[in-house]
Formats: structure tokens, C-alpha cells, sequence
């Protein structure tokens, strides 16, 4: 059953509204983006399971719990490096793989450049992290290529998405929870998102 989680947290909504500001610089940028980024997080890891370990206190012996999952992080490059900060804020231990994505301006079909993974994708909850899901092409193309190499439990984490995106990645990969800081109105003639705050990687690097 495909799910999208749209995370309602008066942090998240005062970030996404600084993300979105046309005039915000690209140093506030992408610390805000960081710490948007750990409330998603917050909320995507909330199903992992825990095991129970025997510990003991000053004062006696009790139960705590272990993260019974290995972690994997992957950003879709670039703009997926912006939320890595935010996840390994939790889960420092957590491994992180690299996938090299960009979109053909004529077509927006994704373009594979770079992949570079960590061992024991089959036993993680992989979460595959990108501020923007607009057509889904992207999503889409990292969810195959990491079921490909053995990937088989997914969180597809992003800040915004557009309708058209999530129908795409949820009829390919229902498996695949989609959890985003918002559910945006449509995209325009040039695949971007609408409202949406423009070009994520371009606002992260300063490369507008
Ligand atoms: C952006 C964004 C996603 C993709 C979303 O990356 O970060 O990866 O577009 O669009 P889609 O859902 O239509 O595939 P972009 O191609 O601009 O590359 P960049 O991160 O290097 O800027
Ligand atoms: N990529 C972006 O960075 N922004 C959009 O609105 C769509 C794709």
C-alpha cells in the first residue's frame, strides 16, 4: 500500500517557509535545509525496529533498546548532500552511499553519472534523501538502480513534492513510503515545482 507522510511540525513549516523565500542567501539556505532535514528524519526513522539489550544503571540493572537495522543514507547528488547532515544527526553510524543524478533541461529524463555504495544494502533501511521529487524521474531511476544491487527496505525522504512526482514513484516502487515537509500544487512547463522554491542544488551551492 504506497504511502506519502506529509510531516506537520511548526519547525518544519518555519524552515520550509525560510527554503522557500526567493531572497534567503545560500549560507541560510543550507543550514536551514539541515535542520529541516532532521525533523524529517526524526519522522522517517520512527518505525525502525528496536532490540532489546540488558544494561545497567548506577543504581540497577534495566532493559534499553538497539537499533536492530543497519542505516544507509543515500543523497541523490547534488542536492541530496544538503540533508545528509540532518540524518547522521541521529544515526552517526549510519553509512552513506552517493548516487550522481541530473535532469536533461530538454527532456527531464534523469542522467546516471556517479554511484558509490556501501556494503550490506540488502540487510539496511536505506533512506534515499533529495529536497525536490518533482516528475519523479530521478526518484524513480535511484530506487531501481539501488534494488538492482540488492536494496530491499526504502524511505524515499524529500522537502517538497509535487502530485505528479509522488503518482510516478508510487506506481513503480509502491514499497517505497514517501515522507516530505510538503504536498505542492503542480509542476510548470519546465518540471519544476510550483509553489516550490526553485532550484535546490543551485540555492545549497550558490551556484545561481
Ligand atoms: C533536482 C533535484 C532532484 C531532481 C528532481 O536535481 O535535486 O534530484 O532535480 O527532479 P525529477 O523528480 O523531475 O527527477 P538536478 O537534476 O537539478 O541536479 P542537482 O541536484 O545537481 O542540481
Ligand atoms: N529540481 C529542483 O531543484 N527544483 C524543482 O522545482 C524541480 C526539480
Amino acid at each position: 500500500m504506497p504511502t506519502l507522510t506529509v510531516v506537520d511540525h511548526p519547525l518544519l513549516a518555519r524552515d520550509l517557509t525560510i527554503l522557500r523565500r526567493r531572497e534567503t542567501p545560500h549560507g541560510t539556505f543550507r543550514k536551514t535545509l539541515s535542520d529541516a532535514a532532521a525533523i524529517l528524519a526524526y519522522e522517517a526513522m520512527r518505525g525502525l525496529d528496536l532490540e532489546p539489550v540488558p544494561i545497567e544503571t548506577p543504581l540497577e540493572p534495566t532493559t534499553g533498546y538497539h537499533l536492530r537495522t543497519d542505516v544507509i543514507v543515500v543523497p541523490i547528488l547534488r542536492a541530496g548532500l544538503g540533508m545528509v547532515d540532518g540524518f547522521v544527526r541521529f544515526v552517526p553510524e549510519a553509512r552513506i552511499g552517493h548516487l550522481g543524478m541530473y535532469r536533461d533541461e530538454k527532456t527531464f529524463r534523469p542522467v546516471d553519472y556517479y554511484s558509490n555504495l556501501p556494503p550490506g544494502l540488502d540487510r539496511a533501511h536505506v533512506f534515499i534523501v533529495d529536497p525536490m521529487l518533482a516528475t519523479g524521474g530521478s526518484a524513480v531511476g535511484a530506487i531501481d538502480h539501488l534494488k538492482e544491487r540488492g536494496g530491499r527496505t526504502f524511505t524515499f525522504v524529500c522537502l517538497v513534492a509535487a502530485p505528479e512526482g509522488v503518482e510516478a514513484l508510487h506506481a513503480t516502487h509502491p514499497d517505497v513510503p514517501i515522507v516530505a515537509a510538503a504536498l505542492d500544487r503542480q509542476l510548470n512547463d519546465r518540471a519544476y515545482i510550483c509553489p516550490g522554491l526553485g532550484d535546490a542544488g543551485d540555492r545549497i551551492f550558490g551556484t545561481h
